[in-house]
């Protein structure tokens, strides 16, 4: 909290010193010589004082709803929402939030802008690489008696890593045997196979994008590391979306990649998943904003949700913390965890 109190007090100090500024204009050449720092009253400071304690309260709310830690880039995120309330009103807000579960849509609003959202089409390309000659032919050839493979992306953001993950899965399985391309591009499921691919997040702004499936090609947008083969999985959009930005081209997903995946919105400080059996589970880029007693809570909650055999992919960075219900396995993007037998 330590960075949230600096930047409080010097956006309050800067408050104060235009107020005083603005005050002070007709002598300003005479006050120059003497006073340079307006001086705080006594009810200034004790208002910033409430104002930094809210803060904290509002702070320690977020961590216990949404596991997302204090840290410089959410402070100052909060910091920038808050410090034009006024003192009465940012109190009796805050006051009534705790009271509030996780789904009022005031959290969810506050949640909305907290959350950092930043993803792309095939972000680790050595990950992407080792999901596909190391993880899914074993998880194919092992899920052969039962034709299906279920997929679930636990914080996807606005849809790029879920359509990556059915586009490999569908690749893997036409290299399988199990699906076969058309002349048209489109692959298409051998009789009797099937697959799910979910992506879930807790923020709904995020969760329409994804849903939508239609993407702008940017210069630090979504396209920024497509391999070119990639390209298969779009279509070109002949309508630009209401929200374009003028001069830029957009790409949809193919519908034969989308009709595999679906978006739901879940908080992963539920311990109950929304899926369960799945063979390949993604929870990359989020687990780094939650502390270790969350984390665990949370990778708990995905062995629950994850079939014994199916696989974990947390990122390279990512520590596990439930390590006697997973073998680890290390590849070239990294490590990955099989799930084992022992029941959570
Ligand atoms: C940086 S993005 C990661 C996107 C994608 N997994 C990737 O690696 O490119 C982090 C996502 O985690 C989501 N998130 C943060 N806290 C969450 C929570 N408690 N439950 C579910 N999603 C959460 C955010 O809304 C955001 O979309």
């Amino acid at each position: 909290m330590n960075d949230l109190l600096a930047q409080m007090n010097t956006a309050v100090k800067n408050a104060r010193g235009n107020t005083a500024a603005l005050g002070n204009s007709t002598s300003s050449v005479s006050n120059s010589v003497h006073r340079t720092e307006p001086v705080a009253s006594p009810k200034e400071r004790s208002d910033s004082a409430i104002q930094l304690g809210l803060v904290n309260q509002l702070m320690l709310g977020v961590e216990s709803r949404f596991g997302i830690k204090p840290g410089t880039l959410v402070e100052r995120k909060l910091v920038r929402i808050l410090k034009e309330m006024p003192i009465n009103i940012l109190r009796d807000w805050v006051n009534s939030m705790g009271t509030c579960s996780s789904e009022h849509p005031e959290w969810q609003s506050l949640v909305e802008n907290l959350t950092v959202h930043e993803t792309y089409f095939c972000r680790d390309p050595d990950l992407m690489e080792m999901v596909g000659k190391d993880i899914l032919p074993n998880l194919i050839a092992s899920r052969e008696k039962h034709r299906q493979l279920q997929v679930w992306s636990g914080a996807s953001s606005t849809g790029e890593e879920v359509y990556d993950l059915a586009y490999m899965c569908l690749r893997g399985l036409e290299k399988a045997g199990k699906a076969r391309q058309q002349l048209d591009g489109q692959v298409v499921l051998e009789q009797g196979w099937s697959l799910f691919v979910m992506g879930s997040d807790v923020s709904n702004q995020a969760l329409r994008t994804a849903r939508e499936g239609v993407y702008g090609e940017l210069g630090m947008g979504s396209f920024r590391n497509l391999p070119a083969h990639w390209r298969a999985m779009f279509d070109d959009v002949e309508m630009a979306p209401s929200n374009a930005m003028p001069g830029v081209r957009y790409h949809k997903v193919r519908s034969w990649v989308k009709s595999c995946v679906r978006f739901e919105r879940f908080n992963l400080m539920n311990s109950r998943p929304p899926v369960m059996g799945m063979d390949l589970v993604f929870c990359r880029n989020v687990l780094i904003y939650f502390d270790d007693t969350v984390k665990k809570a949370v990778q708990t909650m995905l062995a629950r949700s994850i079939a014994p055999g199916g696989v974990l992919v947390m990122g390279a960075s990512v520590q596990m913390l439930v390590p006697e219900y997973f073998e680890q396995r290390l590849g070239n993007g990294g490590p990955w965890y099989i799930r084992n037998g022992v029941t959570v």
